[in-house]
């Protein structure tokens, strides 16, 4: 069993913003890279959180990650917005991406906001909650530019990427909806965080290498390499090309096709949709009928073994309630691998975890 470490969220956030500094990014830069990935780990999704930093080294060393990019504007029609985001960090330009589209919402009452070539965006539910924060409902459909992961259905071999969408839907006096999945059962990075603690995962979620069913996350990690299966069979599968076709073809220009081998660079291709729902009728309306359909849903009895119905958000958030009072959970491999990204930038990180208030290391 891999040794673990919980952090409290602060300190560990001012250690990833050292490491991100190796980058050579600049203030703003750092916080929203180091804040994202932190906040990440805070709403449950280790797969997205600081894990992903020593794949951000490998893809900067290679040439493929671009610190202190800007989104460049491709397109700007009114509500129409088409940018390029240049191999930035994702983090950063998903950000500035999202806050012109958020600007023509406002704006026209809706705006399609097609971002193409950005390094990997993250956790996308990040995108929908800042349209939420707006008043906004947004829509996203993401492509991914790696080596495929998921088969197609009925398929052997990997495929696609684990392509994530998701919807955002501001709730009066609520909480917001928000719905953000990855097409496959689960994303990449649950094989990793599985690979890392060595444990197995739940069948039905992998292929190996010669397309049989396989609970080894090996498979997924280290090779020789399988296939993620897409959630819900053919119909995970079919919104998984949506993504690709809108996310890549449409919104990128770039849709996969071939293997990508050997780079370690993510790119993510996003199709946003935003609508002010104030500007496409009747805002009361919505909202009560929104209560209404949420109250219903939520009022179902619930089954053995489950506390009540939740709506999408309500893991994350929970999670989040958890982790700020407990610390973040890291396993030790990761944290190795993150201590051993950061030599290969050149920052020194304190190796002691009560540096980084380590509330507990578990053997
Ligand atoms: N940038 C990329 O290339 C990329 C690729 C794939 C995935 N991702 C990200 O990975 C993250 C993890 O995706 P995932 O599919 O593992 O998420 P998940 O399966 O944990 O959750 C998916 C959705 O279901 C909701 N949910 C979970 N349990 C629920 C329950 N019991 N009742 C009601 N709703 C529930 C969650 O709130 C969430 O909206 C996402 O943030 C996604 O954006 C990013």
């Amino acid at each position: 069993m891999a040794d673990f470490h919980r952090f409290e969220s602060e300190p560990l956030c001012d250690v990833v913003r050292e490491i991100v500094r190796g980058f050579g990014s600049d203030a703003r830069e750092v916080d929203l890279v180091s804040e994202n990935l932190v906040r990440a780990n805070l709403y449950g999704h280790d797969s997205h959180g600081i894990g992903m930093l020593p794949r951000y080294v490998e893809a900067y060393l290679e040439g493929s990650l671009k610190p202190n990019a800007q989104p460049r504007i491709r397109i700007d029609q009114g509500p129409m917005l088409a940018l390029d985001g240049q191999t930035g960090f994702g983090q950063s330009i998903g950000h500035a991406a999202m806050a012109m589209g958020i600007e023509r919402a406002r704006e026209h009452g809706t705006c399609i906001m097609a971002l193409g070539n950005a390094h990997h965006l993250g956790r996308i539910g990040e995108w929908a909650e800042m349209a939420v924060a707006a008043g906004l409902v947004s829509v996203h459909f993401v492509n991914v530019i790696s080596r495929p992961l998921v088969a197609a259905w009925g398929g052997r071999d990997a495929r696609l990427g684990t392509n994530p969408f998701a919807i955002g839907i501001p709730i009066e006096g609520r909480e917001p909806f928000i719905l953000d999945l990855a097409t496959s059962v689960i994303a990449q990075g649950k094989a990793r965080v599985a690979y890392n603690k060595g444990v197995p995962l739940a069948p039905g979620q992998l292929l190996d290498h010669e397309g049989r069913s396989t609970t080894n996350p090996a498979h997924a990690v280290v090779g020789p390499l399988g296939a993620l299966l897409p959630f819900g069979e053919h119909k995970g599968f079919g919104l998984s090309l949506a993504c690709e076709i809108l996310g890549g073809a449409l919104a990128a220009g770039l849709a996969v096709h071939g293997p990508d081998e050997g780079k370690k660079r993510v790119l993510n291709g996003m199709l946003t949709i935003l609508i002010d729902p104030a500007r496409l009728g009747d805002a009361q309306g919505f909202a009560e009928q929104t209560l209404a359909c949420l109250d219903w849903v939520t009022a179902s009895p619930p089954q053995d073994g489950v506390e009540a119905v939740m709506l999408a958000g309500e893991p994350e958030r929970r999670a989040c309630t958890e982790r700020r009072a407990h610390g973040i959970p890291v396993d030790g491999a990761t944290w190795s691998a993150i201590l051993a990204a950061a030599d290969k930038l050149g920052v020194e990180v304190d190796r002691s975890t009560r540096h980084v208030g380590g509330l507990s290391a578990e053997a």
